[in-house]
């Protein structure tokens, strides 16, 4: 197979790359990042002498289209975007840049080039939040966005789903909970946490710290992208209208305080460093997605959350890139 992943030097797209070369050594992989400040090529350093690395921007249709050409390239796997929602609040421009016209630009070559699936990766948070007692979202859910980021990413997602449907592009879409691990930006709250507390510095915590999320290890993601990508009936054809989505979910929901105060046990650190600070506009309240038909198709989470954050301190301990 020969892939084409964007944003594959950023947090998740770096672990699906390095784990996918690892299982398929032969299969040739193209990375496309622009390295803004959440990319870092050095990620890559396992495999980057068997990648082609390209620098350039996915809105680009000219540069894309011309590289899908020339590597032969058979699926898009699409992790580039913006991600962090308060950067988000601050200035959505670069959102509605990446996050919409990027995945435009991806659709426009796969106009042109119908042989090509695009594998395009989303998030829980298109659906909005929900209260403690409703059931987690199902696929088919009305998308209900609260933030820049989130309704950047629904309009992604909308703009591929009429793309299926009128120009008949074979694509498929994952949405995933939220991830944590070794790589990801230091500005997230998982990272911030651990640096923090790693400097004996207070641990921003928004409001009273009770909104809940289901933490999965970056690593399991993988997991479940690369199933998807190698089930042969996961991307859209002429009988399964409506396209095909993929929801990851560990099943294990937290509140943000409990998550705080297990990476300082796990430091070693006092929650007195805990500080609560002003809440985040239009805070979502809770996040839950209902992962059963992939956890039907064999996949289930492998690492434990403390396992998951034992690991991800070990890597921001030695940190040198
Ligand atoms: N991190 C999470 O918790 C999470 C959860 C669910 C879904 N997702 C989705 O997974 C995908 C990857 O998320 P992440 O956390 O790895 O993001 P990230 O911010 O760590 O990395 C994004 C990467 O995309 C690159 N990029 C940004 N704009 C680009 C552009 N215009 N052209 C080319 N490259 C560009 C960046 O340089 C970076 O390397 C995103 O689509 C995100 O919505 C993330």
């Amino acid at each position: 197979m020969n892939l084409l992943v964007t944003g594959g030097a950023g947090f998740i797209g770096s672990h699906f790359v390095l784990r996918h070369k690892k299982q398929f050594p032969d299969d040739l992989i193209v990375v496309v990042d622009r390295l803004t400040y959440a990319g870092n090529k050095k990620f890559l350093e396992p495999v980057l002498s068997t990648i082609r690395f390209v620098q350039e921007d996915i809105v680009d249709y000219e540069v894309m289209a011309e590289l899908v050409k020339k590597y032969a390239i058979d699926v898009i796997v699409n992790f580039a975007a913006e991600t962090h929602v308060d950067r988000s609040i601050k200035n959505s421009v670069p959102f509605i840049h990446t996050n919409i016209l990027g995945v435009q630009s991806l659709i426009e070559v796969c106009k042109t080039n119908p042989q090509v699936k695009l594998f395009h990766i989303s998030t829980d948070e298109v659906f909005g939040d929900l209260e403690d007692d409703d059931p987690p979202f199902k696929i088919g859910d009305a998308l209900n966005p609260s933030s820049p980021y989130a309704a950047s990413k629904a309009a992604g997602e909308m703009l591929l789903q009429a793309a299926m449907r009128t120009y008949k592009i074979k694509a498929c879409v994952s949405r995933c909970t939220n991830n944590y691990g070794p790589h990801q930006d230091d500005e997230k709250f998982i990272p911030t946490v651990i640096r923090s507390a790693m400097q004996n510095k207070p641990v921003p915590i928004y409001a009273q710290g009770k909104n809940k999320r289901d933490w999965l290890y970056v690593e399991d993601h993988c997991d479940a992208l690369e199933l998807i990508l190698q089930t042969p009936w996961a991307f859209w054809d002429d009988k399964l209208e409506s396209g095909h989505f993929f929801q990851i979910s560990a099943d294990d929901e937290q509140q943000n305080i409990d998550v705080a105060k297990m990476i300082l046990k796990v430091l070693g650190k006092p929650e007195s460093l805990l500080t609560f600070v002003a809440d985040r506009p239009g805070h979502d309240w809770r996040y839950a997605l209902d992962s059963s038909a992939l956890r039907k198709l064999g996949w289930k989470p492998k690492v434990s959350f403390e396992e998951g954050i034992k690991r991800t301190v070990e890597w921001f301990n030695s940190k040198k890139i």
